[in-house]
């Protein structure tokens, strides 16, 4: 039954993307890429500096189970690794060391045969050299006694540490990494929120950062290219489910439905953990538990979802009446909602201050929630719910950056050509709210991925409908998704 279904989503979807997911192997990014980032990064680093990157940890699940690994975004923007116990190292300037020049260097995984047998190949320190184009990589055993004195660096420029790595039995594992890192640099927290004692006064917590966010919140063409796939491949899910949907369904199956779409187009995950809230599942704005069994006739449902390919993640929410058509006050919020978008895409360009966006769109919401009656005014003792501290119906930000991260790193004074962000406004009016009884359960967000112009803002989420009306229309359409049927196996939903 899979198979059958997989062959008539991917005949159905395959107009655009087809030729895409054919060549999965052939759109990943290059070790060119990555090393004009490293290029990048050096430019705007301090003079006699050093920048360190640690590799994300391996989350545990339960018992010896670990979680999928998730590159960190910094070090694979860098590095295109994608495995755990490593650490880079950037330098300003060329060093040399053991008789090696060099402006970079990477620790990577030795190989280990008994691990690999359960875990899957490594690169080892030659695939770091011949895959990964890095001309000097050791493994990460040799990193203790690595001669680097950070002492000689004016600015030793590193992210500081949570705290929650685990000490694994693996010899030069992440623990031992920053702990013999530690050492070196003489780096040592006193106590949570106390200064450091360095050896010498050059750590620098804070640059990186600020770097990072100048370096990766302008995309650049190849990233772009990857963001408009995982922007295709979101929205080809919601319109299928726009079209497949029926009161009874599951939000579970709702979620199941988006992310096999994603896969069916090889994106291996998703960049957050799938919204799919109907009714008041849908004012809880960061939902993700999706376990509401039947959805009901008359619910609006609220689906953000957002496909991971290749690590660059879109963020798109729409927002749908279960039963096809939205009600009359379903359908007055949810076009409020569409002309604050709308409003905020208009002043979507080059130059325009981030917070612009915002303030558009939450001009249009609070002025039409008033002319509603829904906010009796636009005094702040009116909108504000003092138990949160937020806007009583429309609580949350409009626009980030998107990309490696689904909250990006990048700059948020300025908008600039090249950035790729959500316009996102949302108003939800939970039940027992002080509005009137006819606008309760109503959630509606309308997330959308945009580039940014020089003078304007490209729509990159065109292929799932935003207009009430058009919604309506494709929720008519067959699915290639109603033929499905599943045994009964005697499980109650
Ligand atoms: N999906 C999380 C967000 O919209 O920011
Ligand atoms: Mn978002
Ligand atoms: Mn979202």
């Amino acid at each position: 039954m899979i198979k059958s279904l997989l062959v008539l989503a991917l005949v159905s979807f395959s107009v655009i993307l087809q030729a895409q997911s054919q060549n999965s192997a052939t759109d990943a990014l290059t070790a060119d890429f990555h090393r004009t980032r490293r290029d990048e990064l050096r430019r705007i680093m301090p003079a006699k500096s050093v920048a360190v990157f640690f590799a994300n940890p391996i989350r545990n699940r339960a018992a010896d189970v670990s979680y999928r690994y998730h590159p960190d975004p910094n070090f694979f923007y860098l590095t295109g690794l994608r495995e755990p116990n490593a650490v880079l190292l950037v330098f300003k300037d060329m060093q040399t060391i053991n008789n090696e020049t060099f402006n970079e260097l990477i620790f990577v995984r030795p190989h280990q045969a008994l691990k690999e047998l359960y875990d899957g190949d490594r690169l080892g320190k030659e695939g770091a050299r011949d895959q990964l184009k890095f001309k000097v990589a050791y493994e990460g055993t040799a990193f203790k006694t690595y001669p680097i004195d950070f002492s000689a660096y004016d600015k030793v420029l590193f992210y500081d540490f949570q705290d929650d790595v685990r000490n694994s039995p693996e010899e030069a594992d992440l623990y031992e990494l920053i702990e013999q890192f530690k050492q070196k640099v003489g780096y040592q927290k006193k106590e949570l929120n106390v200064a450091i004692e360095p050896k010498k006064n050059n750590i620098d917590l804070v640059g990186l950062d600020l770097m990072m966010k100048k370096l990766r919140g302008i995309k650049t063409k190849e990233e772009i290219a990857l963001l408009k796939k995982a922007v295709d491949i979101s929205t080809v899910g919601q319109l299928e489910v726009m079209k497949s949907i029926r009161p009874g369904m599951s939000e579970m199956q709702i979620q199941g439905l988006h992310e096999f779409i994603h896969k069916s187009y090889s994106a291996a995950d998703q960049g957050y953990g799938s919204i799919v809230g109907a009714g008041h599942n849908g004012c809880v704005l960061h939902y993700v538990d999706n376990e509401k069994s039947s959805i009901e006739d008359g619910e609006l449902i609220l689906m953000d979802v957002g496909a991971e390919y290749r690590g660059y993640t879109a963020d798109i929410t729409r927002t749908i009446p279960v039963n096809g058509k939205f009600s009359k006050e379903q359908k007055t919020i949810y076009d409020l909602v569409y002309r604050a978008q709308e409003a905020a895409r208009k002043a979507c360009k080059d130059g325009v201050a981030f917070k612009t966006l915002e303030q558009t769109a939450n001009t249009v919401i609070n002025e039409g929630l008033v002319q509603l009656g829904v906010y009796k005014s636009t005094d702040k003792n009116d909108m504000v719910d003092p138990a949160t501290g937020r806007n009583r119906y429309n609580p949350h930000g409009c626009c980030h950056h998107i990309g490696l991260d689904v909250h990006d790193k990048g700059e948020y004074d300025l908008l600039r050509e090249g950035m790729v962000i959500t316009i996102e406004p949302g108003i939800y009016i939970r039940n027992n709210s002080p509005a009137e009884k006819m606008w309760w359960n109503i959630p509606v967000r309308i997330e959308d991925d945009f580039l940014v112009q020089k003078d304007g803002c490209e729509l990159l989420s065109t292929m799932a409908p935003r207009k009430s009306e058009d919604i309506e229309r494709v929720m008519l359409e067959p699915s290639a998704l109603d033929d499905l049927k599943l045994p009964d196996v005697g499980i109650k939903k």
